[in-house]
């Protein structure tokens, strides 16, 4: 038994299912989670000293890699300075503006500690702000583990949801429409039937909790002109794509304006930092304006706003998009090319430093396609690519993030170790 078995052990005794977040379990792969001491740049450390190249980045946010000096610094001056005052600070103020320079659909922001927190409050203040009660959400996408979101399809599609979670009543998710990512005539429907009683559409541009499927822009498209006709707000949920597909967000990508933004990860720069924010009228709905009761013990925390603030201004350097992007692909390539070596049936993209890996004969383009993922062939790649201290996330359903620190080298070395992890896939 090596240090990571006998720590789940011991977690399982104090922890539900020794973990702190469910998919930190290795449930679907198998095997005990890596119990991480330290990183740095693109590697981490286990409790056995055991070193991996990291393509989670905490699941996102770790896009300069870790341990960057600067960032550091910043949150070591922000903690001499105190840990939390419960008061308004200064670079609250800081950190709203550069939001708003880089993402111009925003016209006011407000800071909370998570991604839930963030679709919590944007659903209730669309709510607070069109007096309706219906939202529509995509199968497949994830917004945070707020009731009226763990929402599966109903019967029918146009039917409304079924909670997805126990402890969620249905009298909550009888207001949430699921429908089909990627398909502008089932909401075109959805619209004709419940238009005038839907308060927003909430959606990942590129979904990246199925795996990573990027929306067709015609489906995007017909998303904005459809709220703006029907009077319902438009919510992007960039708490994955924010500052990590482009600096402007997959908004950018699809030149379309969302009445409320959603953001997390990258903002926090790793400490917890979460945001909605958008159009001023909206916005201005939310206390102490507005009728829309919405707080935060440690919102715009100082210690966690340095750090997002010293990383906000780092992903502006001149050409580290383009650098990430091209990194991405080489890392995608890479792969691609190892496993058509062996014949293994598998596909790839990204999209900036996201990507997805798929055990598919071609690219899913929504959720039921990336149910037919080879589970088992990705379980057998998973596990040898750890074996050989390659840290890609434990999941057919997740998706990966490349730092600006993966060097040519460190994606040479994962494409070194995917031609025997695919080998092995090959002979099963
Ligand atoms: C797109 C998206 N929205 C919301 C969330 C929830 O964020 P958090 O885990 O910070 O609550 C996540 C988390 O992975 C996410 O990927």
């Amino acid at each position: 038994m090596d240090t990571n078995d006998s720590l789940f052990e011991r977690a399982r005794q104090s922890i539900p299912g020794g973990v702190n977040s469910p998919v930190r379990a290795f449930g679907s792969v198998g095997g005990s989670p890596r119990f991480m001491k330290k990183a740095q740049g693109p590697y981490m450390w286990d409790e056995d000293g055991k070193r991996y190249i990291d393509y989670i980045g905490s699941w996102g946010p770790m896009i300069l890699g870790h341990n960057n000096p600067e960032v550091i610094k910043a949150v070591h001056e922000a903690v001499d300075m105190g840990l939390t005052f419960g008061c308004a600070t200064q670079r609250e103020i800081l950190i709203a503006e550069e939001i708003k320079k880089l993402i111009p659909s925003i016209e006011e922001v407000r800071l909370v500690s998570s991604g839930t927190e963030a679709g919590m409050s944007a659903i209730r203040l669309a709510r607070g702000f069109t007096g309706r009660n219906k939202i529509i959400k995509f199968e497949g996408c994830y917004h945070g583990h707020s009731d009226s979101l763990l929402v599966k399809a109903g019967s029918g599609m146009l039917t409304f949801g079924n909670p997805s979670s126990a402890g969620v009543p249905t009298g909550v998710t009888e207001h949430t429409l699921v429908l089909e990512y990627n398909n502008p005539s089932q909401l075109e429907d959805a619209f004709k039937r419940y238009g005038d009683d839907i308060a927003c559409v909430i959606v990942e541009a590129v979904a990246g909790n199925m795996n990573m499927v990027p929306g067709k822009p015609e489906f995007i498209q017909t998303m904005r002109k459809l709220c703006t006709q029907y009077g319902a707000l438009l919510i992007v949920d960039e708490v994955m794509t924010g500052f990590r597909v482009a600096l402007g967000g997959a908004q950018s990508l699809y030149n379309v304006t969302p009445d409320i933004t959603m953001f997390g990860k990258v903002i926090g720069g790793g400490m917890p930092v979460a945001a909605f924010g958008g159009r001023r009228d909206v916005m201005e709905k939310i206390a102490p304006c507005g009728p829309v009761y919405q707080a935060g013990t440690l919102s715009g925390n100082p210690v966690a706003v340095a750090c997002g603030l010293a990383t906000l201004k780092l992903i502006q350097q001149p050409g580290f998009y383009d650098r990430l992007s091209a990194q991405t692909s080489r890392l995608i390539e890479g792969l691609k090319a190892a496993a058509n070596q062996v014949g293994v049936t598998f596909s790839a993209r990204s999209v900036g430093g996201m990507f997805g890996l798929y055990f598919l004969d071609k690219c899913p383009e929504g959720f039921a396609d990336v149910m037919k993922s080879d589970t088992k062939r990705f379980n057998v790649f998973f596990h040898s690519m750890l074996d050989q201290g390659v840290y890609f996330a434990p999941s057919v359903f997740e998706a990966g993030f490349v730092s600006i620190t993966h060097s040519d080298e460190v994606i040479d070395e994962t494409v070194k170790a995917a031609k025997v992890a695919f080998e092995k896939v090959a002979s099963i």
